[in-house]
């Protein structure tokens, strides 16, 4: 990604990390040792509640990053907070039993996972993909908001990077972490030019060594770009942030 020197901003301090990235939650790909990495060269790893299937093996993963955490980096956990995924409360109690830096929350409201996390000192960051969302998540307490454009791997939205990110940066009180589309550090310039106080980067460690995927998929990614990537409406139907 290159070098990034002194960038200090509001993620930052939040999650007193080095550098303002968040290696993003990707469900059955992102795991303990990639977070392990990410947390060893300055910055916070995410993983989703939902890569575990027992709420065994997820306290076993946050007491394994607990154990690997250095100093400069930080890990959270992300929980679908919607009713498609029955485990919600099972796993907020136990992110909330163990302890982690962050819970990022996606497709539905947070208002439990701000509440309970807030009572154990855990920061919580919502996805969005509109200044109504956004204001929404601002007023039920989140301390910062994910802004999902149209060029995020996964439930994407629907505005461009720079439209997004200047729109809630210029509403919001919260900051605001960009998500989709950097793929390097010309892209966190741009997005913190917008606006941002940091990023969230999915797709680029899917590649990374530690990622939880075969070496084809590994491979593809390196060996396709963004341009034969499609949208389809048909594999998850949830919409982004739907009640
Ligand atoms: C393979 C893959 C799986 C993802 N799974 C999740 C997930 O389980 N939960 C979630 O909130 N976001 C998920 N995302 C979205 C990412 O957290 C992040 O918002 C997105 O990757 C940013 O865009 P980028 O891929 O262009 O960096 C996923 C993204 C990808 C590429």
């Amino acid at each position: 990604m290159g070098i990034i020197k002194n960038m200090q901003t509001k993620l930052t301090q939040l999650l007193n990390i080095k550098y303002p990235i968040i290696q993003a939650p990707m469900f059955l790909v992102s795991n303990v040792a990639m977070v392990t990495e990410a947390m060893k060269g300055g910055i916070a790893g995410c993983i989703p509640a939902l890569n575990y299937r027992t709420l065994e093996e997820l306290r076993a993963a946050i007491q394994e990053l607990k154990a690997n955490k250095v100093e400069g980096g930080s890990f959270g956990f992300n929980l679908i907070v919607n009713k498609s995924n029955l485990k919600y409360k099972g796993q907020l109690e136990v992110l909330c039993q163990e302890g982690c830096d962050f819970i990022i929350t996606s497709l539905g409201s947070p208002e439990e996972t701000i509440k309970q996390a807030h009572k154990v000192g855990i920061k919580v960051f919502c996805d969005v993909t509109d200044l109504h969302f956004a204001e929404k998540v601002q007023q039920l307490g989140a301390d910062a908001a994910i802004a999902v454009n149209n060029e995020a791997g996964g439930h994407r939205g629907n505005l461009s990077p720079k439209e997004l990110t200047n729109l809630l940066s210029e509403k919001l009180d919260i900051p605001v972490i960009s998500a989709g589309g950097v793929g390097h550090k010309g892209d966190i310039d741009k997005m913190i030019s917008y606006g941002a106080a940091g990023v969230s980067v999915g797709s680029p460690f899917i590649a990374s060594v530690e990622a939880g995927v075969t070496d084809e998929y590994k491979q593809a990614c390196v060996d396709y770009g963004s341009e034969d990537i499609i949208m389809t409406q048909r594999i998850s139907r949830y919409a982004l942030y739907s009640n």
